[in-house]
């Protein structure tokens, strides 16, 4: 059996699709080329960059299959009550404009779930919602606002009829929650962040990053907040020592710039 040259085609990948694969953690994203690499059907990946290089359709796969883009409206329902909460006795009271940064958003379901919960509350805030990730395919989608029922899992009946339409077994998501979200393709490790931001929500991607990444990761996030803003983290990135960022934990999975 050959022995892949993954060194050549970082170096490819980082050349031609402009993606820095030496940031993710090397062991799964590994397995995850090999994979992907066999179904279009090449044995080295010299073959498989000639592929991406000469076919959309593989070059889309490939792109697809290493952004794992899995994620769900309102998942892990217990922070985004917790987000209520602060928005509510927190950030209202804090601010009087709220810049919220929705970081890896995938298929919207994440900044779409934000912008529900302000938009059950008139409050005299000025909001703004950006949403990013890295894949193209996904903000498209992102941008449709429509979307199948099992996508709706966790979308309480009372916000499905007040926020969606249902058409021929798809939901499709209100104007003014729409509108309340501006997407844009950004990418974690190489491009810069915005400044001012009073919430970053930052959920299910650090995990697949190297640590030294995700500490430069943490560290340029808290530089974004302003002093009082919070960062909300995934079910599973806990951050062990906040204080090295500035951050202070408020509870689980949120941390509150300081310094
Ligand atoms: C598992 S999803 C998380 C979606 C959502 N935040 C959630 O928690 O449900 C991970 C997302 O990170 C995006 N992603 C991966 N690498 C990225 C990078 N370098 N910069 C920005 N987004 C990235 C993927 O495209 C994918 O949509």
């Amino acid at each position: 059996m050959t022995t892949l040259n993954y060194d050549y085609f970082y170096d490819w990948v980082h050349l031609n699709l402009n993606i820095r694969l030496d940031a993710y953690k090397e062991k799964q994203l590994n397995r995850r080329i090999q994979t992907v690499m066999r179904q279009a059907g090449a044995n080295t990946l010299e073959e498989y960059s000639s592929l991406i290089h000469g076919d959309e359709g593989v070059k889309k796969q490939f792109l697809d299959y290493i952004t794992i883009n899995v994620t769900e409206f309102f998942r892990n329902k217990d922070l985004f009550e917790k987000f209520e909460e602060l928005l509510l006795n927190d950030l209202s009271k804090k601010f009087n404009e709220i810049k919220i940064w929705s970081a890896a958003c995938s298929i919207g379901a994440e900044p779409y779930s934000l912008a529900m919960i302000i938009n059950r509350h008139s409050l005299p805030l000025k909001r703004k919602i950006i949403a990013t990730d890295i894949d193209e395919t996904i903000l498209a989608k992102a941008k449709t606002g429509i979307y199948k029922e099992n996508e709706l899992k966790n979308v309480s009946l009372l916000d499905r009829t007040t926020f969606f339409k249902e058409d021929n077994k798809r939901f499709v998501l209100d104007e003014k929650i729409k509108g309340m979200v501006e997407f844009k393709k950004h990418d974690l490790v190489l491009d810069s962040f915005e400044q001012n931001l009073h919430v970053i929500v930052c959920r299910n991607v650090t995990i697949y990053f190297k640590n030294e990444v995700k500490e430069d990761i943490y560290q340029r996030m808290s530089d974004s907040l302003v002093k009082g803003g919070l960062l909300f983290t995934g079910a599973t990135e806990t951050i062990y020592q906040p204080e090295q960022y500035g951050l202070k934990k408020v509870s689980s999975f949120i941390y509150e710039k300081v310094l």
